[in-house]
């Protein structure tokens, strides 16, 4: 049983994420916390973040593990500091390289098969590249305002600020050659502009125990 939940920042896709993961009993992986934590390993090191081989070789030699929702970079709990604004403003860049994606693709499918081939996985190109072949896919959305002002809630922020953000995060995500974020084939597309929180993870679960 492998769901993936894939979306844009600002549609509530960790927290939902993680709800359904503790509601059908299922291990929850957080990719985006891999890319964080990957850009902080490479910010560490004095090399030019554009130079996809620098960056590589930083990523291939690090080791990265994720429990109970904490973060490990080398055995060190990194939870707090893969949250700062330098490494949101650097993951785009980082992520964008095709060998750091294939690298830490490589190791989310291993965090998998270690728990069993049993989880619910989130992210940006979960669906359409790590496990296409998916027990479900979910493409979570919301209408741009309906992100910023989640956005500006979470990170107490000026809301057009936090539009312009989301707009060049969105677009770095959508235009890059690998792996660009999409809607993945098969996955259901849920709009939770309008849904509570508890619908959306009620519809999810439904979903989940309609495939069980
Ligand atoms: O979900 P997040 O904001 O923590 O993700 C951080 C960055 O990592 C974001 O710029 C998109 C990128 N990412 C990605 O490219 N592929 C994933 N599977 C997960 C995240």
């Amino acid at each position: 049983m492998i769901v993936t939940i894939d979306g844009p920042s600002g549609t509530g896709k960790s927290t939902v994420s993680k709800a359904v993961a503790s509601m059908a009993g299922l291990p929850h992986l957080d990719t985006g916390a891999f890319y964080r934590a990957a850009t902080l390993a490479a910010l560490s090191e004095a090399i030019d973040l554009a130079d996809a081989n620098a960056v590589g070789a930083v990523v291939s030699g690090i080791s990265l593990d994720q429990n109970r929702g904490l973060m490990f970079l080398d055995g060190d709990d990194v939870s707090v500091e893969i949250r700062e604004e330098r490494v949101t403003d650097a993951v785009s860049q980082v992520s964008s390289h095709a060998e750091v994606r294939r690298i830490l693709v490589s190791r989310q499918r291993g965090w998998v098969a270690e728990h069993e081939g049993r989880a619910v996985v989130e992210g940006r190109d979960i669906g359409s590249v790590v496990f296409p072949d998916a027990t479900l896919k979910i493409y979570l959305d919301a209408r741009p305002e309906v992100r910023a002002m989640r956005r500006a809630s979470q990170v107490g922020d000026d809301p057009d600020q936090v539009i312009e953000d989301l707009a060049r995060r969105d677009h770095l995500d959508s235009t890059r050659e690998a792996s660009p974020l999409t809607v993945p084939d098969g996955a259901v597309i849920v709009d939770t502009s309008d849904l509570t929180f508890d619908e959306v993870v009620e519809k999810i679960v439904s979903l989940i125990s309609a495939k069980s």
